[in-house]
């Protein structure tokens, strides 16, 4: 493998890893999905259980992944095969979860750029649940999004992980930031916003069921990029000076406090819209621009709500499409051009007919199966794949590379503490593969929930 031979492209700086990590993680699941989730799944009992997965399960599963990408340098395929041939397959799995995420994830980083236009053009002021049913039924307009939001993200990868786009999410973030605070403020105060307040803060117990744990840990992971090597990625670009624990702890971190707050920001002006909290993909979409229009400055506010949030998607979908990418030229050999290209095109292809699923036309039913449009089904595809990912992870971790060897690498030969070494690693050899194997065993049917 040329990594042997060529020392591997190593992180500028210590923050600039940290904020790619960061990039990947931040993106439309936490402001787009994780309150769509929320609003399926009852309010403050799914927030309540999503927070205990994130710190018990999301935060092991993340050192995993890093500790595998910095031993071995080396992509996911490349990283499990180095360690075990036998779980090769692991890793290509995770390309497959590329592929099929990203399809539909770049449809609705085409739906942001579709919002910054309609922000430009002054139409937040008008009916909100229309605006986005006039987008994503109509067949055209949302393709040709789509295709900006997937050529950025081929152009981006295709010349290389330290672009600028890295060195701009040093703003675009702490700015995206101060947005959700300030939609928040004016969410909070709008009328009726209570109700949705404590929909989202005030946890009923007795909801709590397994069908809410198992849809939180699918969240967990999407929203952390988890259970398909990106963080194995992020990983190999580390050097041994990093200490991976603190990473592990602050991306999760950072994470979740974005998504809360887009909770926070999303559900109250919810409610004070009328819009049904389980109202699914467009929840987010549906609801945003009726705060701005509510907002002194709104069409400006609103504009750099939906760039900013444009970018979130971008960095995200960026490591997406590179875990596909590393993977092609670093097992297939194909040149960084042509892997990107090709790989690029075949998942603009597969976005397109999710988002022609959604569209109010003839061609519509092509791409609706069994009542659900493709769309969803590539989401809840995407999902199990991340779930299952991580199940083998954890195993491969616990039991067959052994945690006295992650332990190693972790702690760099002991250089770096690691007081909670034993609860990790009974964490990732027991207790993440056991719920993990009861997650797979609901998906399949063999556990009702
Ligand atoms: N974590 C990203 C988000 O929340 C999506 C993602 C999933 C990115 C898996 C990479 C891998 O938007």
């Amino acid at each position: 493998m040329d990594n042997k031979i060529k020392p591997r492209e190593q992180w500028g700086s210590k923050i600039g890893f940290t904020l790619a990590a960061v990039g990947s993680a931040v993106g439309l699941g936490n402001i787009w999905r994780f309150p769509t989730r929320v609003g399926d799944n009852g309010g403050a009992a799914y927030l309540f259980v999503y927070l205990i997965i994130i710190a018990l399960i999301g935060v092991t599963v993340m050192l995993a992944e890093l500790t595998i990408g910095r031993k071995t340098q080396l992509n996911p395929v490349g990283a499990f095969r180095a360690l075990s041939k036998k779980w090769t397959f692991v890793g290509a799995m995770g390309v497959l979860a590329g592929f099929v995420i990203l399809s539909f994830y770049s449809v609705v980083g085409g739906w942001t750029i579709g919002y910054i236009v309609r922000s430009l053009t002054g139409q937040f002021s008008g009916d909100t649940t229309e605006l986005f049913l006039g987008l994503i039924t109509n067949p055209g307009e949302p393709l040709l999004w789509h295709a900006v939001f997937m050529a950025l993200t081929i152009g981006i990868v295709f010349f290389g992980i330290k672009g600028g786009i890295e060195k701009a999410s040093k703003i675009l973030m702490p700015a995206l930031f101060i947005m959700l605070i300030l939609v928040i403020i004016r969410s909070l105060t709008l009328e009726g916003a209570g109700a949705g307040l404590s929909f989202y803060l005030k946890p009923d117990f007795s909801e709590i069921t397994l069908s809410t744990v198992v849809a939180a840990i699918g969240q967990a992971f999407f929203s952390l990029s988890l259970g398909m090597g990106a963080m194995i990625t992020y990983g190999s670009y580390l050097n041994k000076e990093e200490n991976l624990i603190k990473s592990a702890a602050i991306i999760p971190a950072l994470d979740t406090f974005i998504a809360f707050i887009a909770g926070l920001a999303i559900l109250p002006a919810v409610f004070a819209m009328g819009v049904a909290p389980n109202e699914g993909a467009g929840l987010a979409f549906m609801t945003l621009p009726g705060v701005f229009a509510q907002m002194p400055l709104g069409g400006f506010f609103g504009f750099l709500f939906f760039v900013l949030l444009f970018f979130a998607a971008l960095t995200s979908a960026i490591s997406l499409l590179e875990v596909v990418v590393s993977f092609v030229v670093d097992q297939l050999k194909w040149t960084r051009a042509k892997a990107t290209t090709i790989m690029g095109a075949i998942i603009f292809v597969l976005g397109a007919f999710c988002s022609l699923s959604y569209a109010d036309a003839k061609i519509a039913d092509v791409f609706i199966w069994a009542g659900e449009p493709l769309f969803d089904l590539m989401d809840k595809l995407g999902e199990y794949l991340l779930v299952i990912g991580a199940l083998l992870t954890s195993i491969f971790v616990g039991w067959a590379w052994k945690t006295e060897n992650a332990l190693q690498e972790i702690t760099n030969g002991g250089k770096f503490k690691f007081g909670l070494a034993k609860v990790w690693s009974v964490l990732i050899k027991y207790v993440v593969p056991v719920i993990l194997v009861i997650v797979f065993f609901t998906y399949f049917g063999f556990l009702e929930i």
